[in-house]
């Protein structure tokens, strides 16, 4: 146990009460909500020393866990003893930025009846310090102090790179998905037009609403968000509809005390077993006030569950024209993207399969897959030591399906400069005799790309092994940081698997390297073995890591043979300014090198 307490950690037990529930005895979500957002910006002003306001909250999912918030009223059971249910909520921030910080929040609950515990969701909350004049607030580092915070802390940068992205990737993913016709058997053959499901509600901030400084409390907005969505979802079933996914909230702008709040919901589309609602939130001063604010856009997933709990069929929406007909198609497509996009950012990393279909339009969150996996694995505490010459030590990881080795060794070179050459699969033959040859398939963007890559190891089918791999590398994002390079195995519709080679697949491996000075790195290879190839590897550890050692010191060769060669940098630049990334993470901080 850690006994270690997180400076920043908030936590927030609310007894659920009557008042606090729908008509089917469920926690409200838009309440918790409430309860989420508050103990989020409480944590962020621990951390900041100054008022904060949420700028965002990324993609809620919400399993099988929020119809067990069933309250037992005592008039429905005649000796029930039960007291009631608790929501726990735990906030912390897991990483400061410049003026944003990333708070995490971790909601479970508690039958008081018989001590159970439950976890409800996780929430990934961004908040922004205000300081007294306009001037942008210079936020204090946070150091992470357990392994669970180091993780944490890493992959923020990588969340923070989603979230930026995320307006313009969900608008690229909405173009290029092809929407494919849904050939579902719907045994009710009911359709409802969409007006008859159109909500338009207002609202007036009062001073509950909104914090010391008037400013209206985000959670209070989502709440009042999901008010809507759900009267606008019942207007499609006639029946009580439980909220599954809330996509991600950015509040564009402040509203304050005083503020008219005008929400307008429909269904944008149903489909067999869920549908979804969007939700638009503007903002104005006065009633005589023409121009509005648009403060927030959400789109909000919903289901209709029957007595057994299972998903009941859903009429037909015909949209309206114009609009109604776009956000139709945009529905289609955005379910899809939700679907995908639950399924590579999964953290249940036992259950991922090794390779994952490439789908351009999806880059942004397969690429935050990759280096996420292997930021998690860097993070972890349990490495042992199980090899160490003078320059080379090698470290094991054993977790309950996988073994995970790392080795490492500190070279006296540029850490850019190995991060260039090391992140070039092309490259690669020139130290790692396994590889015969890579090629680069596709430049996705300046930071991702994707090779096939023919491999020397013979298969059990007596034939060489080929590979195609997602290549994800990343700058540091503060000082401290290691710069990254993960590997992970993808499909392709273009390079199918050939008769000629055995296709193999890798999980997750890569480089970190830390700058330890000016012209030394400590460069860490990591290898995640797949179960398939775990039993070989156990039992030949000792071969295994003669042989790591012998490619880790070509490796260190190779990389002091071109420490200075200025080739590597020119042809990067050439690549930057082909895609520059205003998203990188190293926009940052001024700590960092540039290329
Ligand atoms: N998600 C997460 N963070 C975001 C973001 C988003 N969608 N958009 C901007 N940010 C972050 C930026 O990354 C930046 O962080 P950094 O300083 O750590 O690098 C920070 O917000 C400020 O960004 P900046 O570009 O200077 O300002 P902006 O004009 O984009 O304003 C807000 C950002 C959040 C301050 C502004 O949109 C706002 O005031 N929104 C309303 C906030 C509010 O009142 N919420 C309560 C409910 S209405
Ligand atoms: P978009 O139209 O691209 O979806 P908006 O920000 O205009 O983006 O609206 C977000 C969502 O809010 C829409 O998808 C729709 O579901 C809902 N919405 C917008 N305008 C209205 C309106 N006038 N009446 C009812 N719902 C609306």
């Amino acid at each position: 146990m850690e006994s270690h307490r997180n400076a920043t950690e908030v936590q927030m037990s609310q007894l659920v009460l009557p008042c606090h529930t729908n008509y089917r005895g469920e926690l409200s979500i838009g309440q918790l909500l409430k309860w989420i957002d508050t103990a989020a910006c409480l944590s962020a002003e621990r951390h900041a020393g100054c008022p904060c306001v949420t700028a965002s909250v990324d993609d809620i999912y919400f399993e099988h866990t929020i119809r067990l918030l069933h309250i037992k009223f005592p008039w429905e059971g005649k000796n029930e003893t039960c007291v009631g249910q608790v929501v726990n909520i735990k906030a912390k921030v897991n990483r400061a930025f410049n003026s944003s910080m990333e708070v995490g929040v971790q909601v479970s609950y508690e039958d008081l009846c018989n001590g159970e515990q439950w976890n409800v969701c996780k929430a990934y909350a961004t908040f922004v310090a205000q300081g007294k004049s306009n001037a942008k607030i210079r936020l204090k580092p946070l150091v992470p102090q357990t392994e669970e915070e180091k993780t944490e802390y890493s992959i923020a940068a990588e969340r923070r790179r989603m979230r930026l992205a995320h307006t313009d990737t969900i608008k690229g993913l909405v173009t290029n998905s092809p929407v494919q016709p849904e050939h579902e058997n719907r045994d009710c053959n009911t359709v409802v037009p969409a007006e008859k499901t159109r909500v338009e509600s207002v609202e007036l901030i009062l001073p509950p609403h909104a914090n010391h400084q008037g400013n209206t409390f985000g959670g209070q907005i989502m709440a009042w968000m999901e008010n809507v969505a759900t009267i606008a979802a019942s207007r499609l079933c006639h029946a009580h509809p439980t909220l599954k996914t809330i996509e991600m909230f950015h509040f564009r702008g402040p509203s304050q005390v005083g503020d008219r709040l005008l929400f307008k919901a429909i269904v944008n589309n149903a489909f067999k077993n869920s549908m979804e609602v969007g939700v638009c939130v503007e903002a104005y001063r006065h009633e005589m006030e023409v121009s509005r604010r648009h403060i927030n856009s959400a789109f909000m997933t919903f289901v209709v569950l029957d007595a057994e709990g299972q998903p009941r069929t859903l009429p037909v929406l015909k949209p309206e024209s114009g609009d109604g007909e776009r956000r139709f198609k945009e529905a289609s497509a955005r379910k899809k993207i939700r679907l995908d996009r639950k399924y590579v950012t999964s953290c249940k990393q036992t259950e991922v399969p090794l390779s994952v279909p490439w789908d351009q339009s999806n880059k942004v969150y397969l690429s935050y897959n990759n280096v996420t996996a292997l930021k998690t694995l860097v993070a972890k505490a349990n490495w042992v030591l199980a090899f160490e010459t003078d320059k080379v030590r090698m470290y094991t990881l054993e977790e309950d399906k996988f073994l995970s080795i790392r080795i490492e060794m500190t070279v006296c070179i540029d850490t850019m400069q190995a991060f260039l050459l090391l992140s070039d699969l092309q490259r690669r033959h020139e130290w790692d005799q396994h590889y015969v040859n890579a090629e680069l398939v596709q430049q996705v963007d300046k930071d991702d790309m994707i090779y096939r890559v023919i491999s020397q190891t013979i298969s059990d089918e007596n034939k060489p092994q080929d590979f195609v791999i997602l290549v994800s590398r990343r700058k540091p994002c503060s000082k401290g940081d290691p710069y990254v390079v993960a590997f992970r195995s993808v499909t392709l519709p273009t390079h199918p698997a050939d008769p000629e080679y055995t296709r193999g697949e890798t999980l997750c491996s890569g480089f970190c390297l830390w700058k330890e000075k000016d012209e030394l790195t400590k460069v860490s290879y990591y290898y995640q073995a797949t179960p398939a190839v775990l039993t070989y590897i156990t039992a030949y550890i000792a071969g295994l890591s003669s042989s790591f050692h012998s490619t880790f010191l070509a490796c260190e060769q190779f990389l002091l043979k071109n420490k200075d060669d200025d080739s590597v940098r020119l042809q990067n630049l050439s690549l930057c300014s082909l895609s520059p990334d205003s998203l990188s993470p190293d926009n940052l901080s001024p700590d960092t090198d540039t290329i």
